[in-house]
């Protein structure tokens, strides 16, 4: 056979187009992203993905417009990089944003390439893990690039509950670019470059005369810490794409499946007779709950979620007897683990995500109610506490809790009780369950007699004691089922194992209905 005749006569052309492909907007372009401290689409790639195992898809589309002299910019695969590749073995789609082609900009046919994508991840039922590092809706390409946000937001929506949804925020994701990480499930955010905006500085300039940098606006630090838009943030590159695997291993690929085991020598039965001691018995005083946390889970390994968000109450994955789990946690180190606004939407969107993917849900609750304030009620703290409340008694995922020490009025009720369905309640000996601490219960109560007592600070302390004994202990609750039992703090781990072990064939419905409407 003649070279002419054979099927490979083309491949030397094939390969100078993938070449030329590779290299995006062109070797210049790839520099300065390179001085600008960013890494290449591709080669973050590279790092996201196991060792050779990505597979790119529409690496030659190309735009097609003509209109302000991009008929002569064309760039072969344009401003995106997509495929299916793999994390710890397991299928992924992804999809990379090239800034070296016209800052990464949306045209229509990056739309279809990121769609495609999509599509084929909700059939295929595998996470879609998209890089993003772009100027927004291309500029050139007017109502067409804003079709293409349009049909992308569409897939994200369909795909939310189907299959997890992570956004890694690696340059400005502004405009348009910036509401597709906000409907999905996790937004990452690499401190410096990362900056995800709805109007940019210029435009706030304008519109309101505010003076603001790219950073303050968008940055890291505002999302992760002030609007809870980002759940996690790093110093670099690197080390986000690590964590993005990370949190994958915690996760199912889509609603139909249980997150994969990982084997652990941590014995499930293992007691811990310095948990008691992490725990202050005075109610006021503070601890860390994530010291309790770590020690109660599979090899202290707990990869908590808006770590810098709304610290009063922490949530986060980690494995118990080999099993993914969600936690919840009050935190009585900031604010004594008081539930606001704030506390209310985070940990009510992680609920909500556990039970979209089949994640059982731990509570440790150590809560001394709702915040009051003007701020907060002005604020609409029913309606945002009530989200919390909705998302517990909505789960249909095992759910298990544990009170460690307070558990006040509708903090009680909120933190996964039985009353909103949760399946194993349990307690340390030293829980307090009460409409509100004897405190104040005692100055309310007895109003009269402490104004009309002789001594009334050693009336009001007698008192106190007295209910406390009464009333602030876990037995009435226990008494009623409302708790399934008391547990001995060094129990903790293996108490939690067996109750999981027992739920793994839970099965729970809703009534039948298109979907609540929770209180947003
Ligand atoms: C076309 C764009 C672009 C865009 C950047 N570029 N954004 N081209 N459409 N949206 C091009 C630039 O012209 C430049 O090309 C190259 O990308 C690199 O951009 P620079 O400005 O040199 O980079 P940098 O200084 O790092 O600034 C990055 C940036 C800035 C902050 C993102 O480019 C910028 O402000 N872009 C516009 C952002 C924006 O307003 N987008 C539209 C949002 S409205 P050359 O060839 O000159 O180097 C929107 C509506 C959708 O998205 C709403 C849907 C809900």
């Amino acid at each position: 056979m003649t070279v002419e005749n054979r099927a490979d006569r083309g491949v030397g052309e094939l390969q100078q187009r993938r070449q030329k492909a590779r290299l995006g907007g062109g070797q210049e372009r790839i520099e300065q992203q390179h001085r600008r401290g960013k890494l290449t689409a591709r080669e973050r790639l590279d790092l996201l993905l196991d060792l050779d195992t990505f597979q790119e898809l529409d690496p030659f589309v190309t735009h097609r417009t003509t209109d302000f002299g991009l008929g002569d910019r064309k760039f072969e695969g344009d401003a995106v990089v997509t495929g299916y590749g793999k994390v710890d073995g397991r299928q992924v789609f992804v999809y990379s944003q090239d800034f070296t082609v016209l800052g990464g900009s949306l045209s229509e046919v990056v739309g279809q390439k990121i769609c495609k994508v999509m599509d084929l991840a909700i059939k295929n039922g595998c996470p879609l893990i998209g890089l993003n590092d772009s100027g927004g809706a291309r500029i050139q390409e007017g109502v067409l690039s804003l079709g293409a946000y349009g049909d992308i937001f569409l897939r994200n929506t369909m795909a939310s509950g189907v299959i997890p949804q992570i956004s890694v925020i690696m340059g400005p994701a502004a405009g348009g670019a910036s509401y597709s990480p906000g409907i999905t499930d996790f937004v990452f955010m690499v401190r410096g470059p990362g900056q995800l905006y709805i109007t940019g500085p210029d435009v706030i300039k304008a519109v309101t005369g505010e003076d603001i940098t790219h950073d303050e606006l968008g940055g890291a630090f505002t999302h992760s810490v002030r609007s809870g838009v980002a759940h996690f943030a790093f110093d670099s590159e690197e080390e986000t794409l690590r964590e993005v695997r990370r949190l994958v291993s915690f996760l199912p690929s889509n609603n139909t499946e249980d997150a994969p085991p990982m084997d652990t020598l941590d014995n499930p039965d293992r007691h811990d007779p310095d948990l008691a001691s992490i725990v202050p018995t005075e109610p006021n005083r503070s601890y860390d709950v994530r010291d309790i946390i770590h020690r109660v889970v599979d090899e202290a390994d707990f990869m908590e979620v808006h770590r810098d968000y709304a610290p009063n109450v922490v949530v986060g994955f980690a494995r118990l007897d080999r099993r993914t789990i969600g936690i919840v946690g009050n935190q009585p180190s900031h604010l004594a683990g008081v539930l606001d606004i704030n506390t209310s939407t985070k940990a009510a969107r992680f609920v909500r995500f556990c039970d979209c993917f089949n994640i059982p849900i731990v509570t440790f609750v150590d809560v001394p109610g709702f915040m009051p304030g003007t701020d907060q009620e002005y604020g609409g703290i029913i309606r945002h506490g009530a989200k919390l409340l909705y998302a517990y008694a909505e789960a249909t995922v095992p759910k298990v809790s544990v009170i460690l020490r307070k558990a006040y009025g509708g903090a009680y009720i909120v933190m996964g009780s039985k009353h909103l369905r949760g399946d194993v309640n349990l307690a340390w000996p030293s829980a307090e369950i009460a409409v509100m601490g004897p405190e104040g219960a005692v100055n309310i109560l007895f109003r009269e007699d402490l104004a009309n007592a002789e001594a009334p600070d050693a009336e009001r302390d007698r008192l106190t004691q007295e209910f406390r004994t009464q009333f602030a202990n876990p037995y009435v609750a226990a008494s009623r089922g409302f708790l399934d039992d008391v547990i001995a703090p060094s129990e903790t781990r293996p108490r939690i194992a067996h109750a999981l072990e027992m739920l793994q064939t839970k099965r729970d419905t809703l009534p039948p209905k298109k979907h609540g409407n929770i209180p947003l």
